[in-house]
């Protein structure tokens, strides 16, 4: 099965729909970090130069309703001065106004559309919805590998409606993350954190299987606390996965994957989180809210990086963006990145979360020996399910 490159395709004068992961961390209208914006870059400006006319399509956080606070209209400037060529935006993704404006496009346009999940049909990977879209464009291009593991409309069902292909960035995360991540380099260790829990937890059973250590941290890493009946306080944590923790506890003692939680942990000392207090987990208070790992854990996590080959590393251990929590996140990056400049690890870092985490530790895509723009999807990917984004492209 074969993933049809866009440079297979004649695209002069041709409406092309292309799906990205603009779903960049920001706060208070700043972009923090812009890789993931970066990545799609190379594929925009090689549909500018076919003169293909180009429909950008993307989701933004995980708005419930139409939200202004998630438009991608907060995406537009920078994306034009990367380019450097304008962008015009439009504050909807299907209906006669996207259409009327589609169709008085001129070669190497660019227009940005509203984020796709202010319709809830996108996530339903509803037929209907997906036709709307269709109808916009002569092509669809999937350049968002960091998307590829949902089923939604923009994303799978769309492929049933328009002919379709693969994006540079989607094209390269499978390259290299197949070239990178060697299940063979041993001791394997996984860190897993960030506040994704439901789309992580379920894919924690498989790589389970495959890793020597699993080093839990962040909000997922309650779930794992309040299983063993640790009280966490009001940290956060989801509801109604025990079944799956049963599960990944089952499958890690049989291959023989120990799980790491929190021994200590830094909690908030007010609503603002401008400050912490150490804790040990047995003595988490009612009104305590979990945000980083403690020293003791700090060292544990270390010495196991230490003696580990390979680290796959998806989502923060901590809130790093309040820099009374940052402390474990970015410690555990610079032992991380120094033992693979060393040469003595391979590190593959992914998601929007873990890209901005780089940044706030100092250091670049090249401290790391892959840093992928997929989160949930890198994990997914690691996991070995397949990705309906991904088998939607395959011929
Ligand atoms: C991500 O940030 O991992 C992707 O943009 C997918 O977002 P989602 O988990 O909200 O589907």
């Amino acid at each position: 099965m074969r993933i049809l490159d866009i440079k297979s395709c004649n695209l002069n004068d041709k409406i092309v729909l292309l799906r990205v992961d603009f779903n960049v961390p920001i706060k208070a209208g700043e972009i923090r970090d812009s890789t993931r914006i970066l990545r799609a870059l190379p594929t925009i400006k090689y549909l500018v130069s076919t003169n293909a006319k180009i429909l950008i399509i993307s989701h933004f956080g995980r708005p419930k309703a139409k939200d202004d606070g998630l438009s991608l209209q907060h995406i537009v400037k920078t994306l034009s001065q990367l380019l450097n060529k304008e962008v015009k935006f439009i504050d909807d993704c299907i209906g006669a106004k996207v259409q009327e404006t589609a169709d008085a496009m001129s070669p190497g346009d660019i227009i940005l559309l509203e984020n796709l999940r202010f319709y809830k049909e996108e996530e339903q990977n509803d037929l209907n919805f997906a036709k709307q879209l269709a109808s916009l464009a002569d092509v669809y291009v999937n350049d968002a590998f960091s998307c590829s593991h949902r089923a939604h409309a923009s994303i799978s069902r769309i492929t049933e409606l328009l002919p379709s292909y693969a994006g540079f960035c989607l094209q390269d995360e499978l390259k290299y993350l197949e070239k990178a991540v060697s299940f063979d380099a041993k001791p394997i260790t996984a860190i897993v954190g960030g506040a994704k829990i439901l789309t992580k937890i379920k894919m924690l059973v498989k790589l389970a299987e495959k890793v020597d250590y699993l080093i839990l941290g962040g909000a997922i890493a309650n779930n794992f606390l309040l299983f063993d009946k640790i009280n966490i306080g009001k940290s956060f944590f989801q509801d109604g996965v025990d079944n799956f923790l049963h599960e990944i506890v089952k499958v890690a003692s049989k291959n023989s994957c120990k799980i790491i939680v929190p021994e200590d942990v830094l909690v908030a000392v007010n609503s603002d989180y401008s400050a912490s207090i150490l804790r040990e987990t047995g003595s988490i208070l009612d009104d305590d809210v979990i945000l980083d790992i403690g020293p003791q854990t700090l060292h544990t996590v270390s010495n196991i990086i230490k003696n580990s080959k390979t680290v796959l590393w998806n989502g923060p251990i901590g809130v790093f963006e309040h820099s009374a929590f940052a402390n474990g996140t970015i410690e555990v990056m610079k032992i991380v990145s120094n033992l693979t400049s060393e040469g003595k690890l391979t590190s593959i870092i992914g998601g929007g979360d873990s890209l901005s985490a780089i940044n706030a530790a100092n250091l670049t895509d090249e401290d790391f020996t892959y840093v992928s723009t997929g989160g949930g999807a890198f994990l997914s990917w690691l996991s070995g399910d397949e990705m309906p984004g991904i088998a939607a492209l395959q011929n």
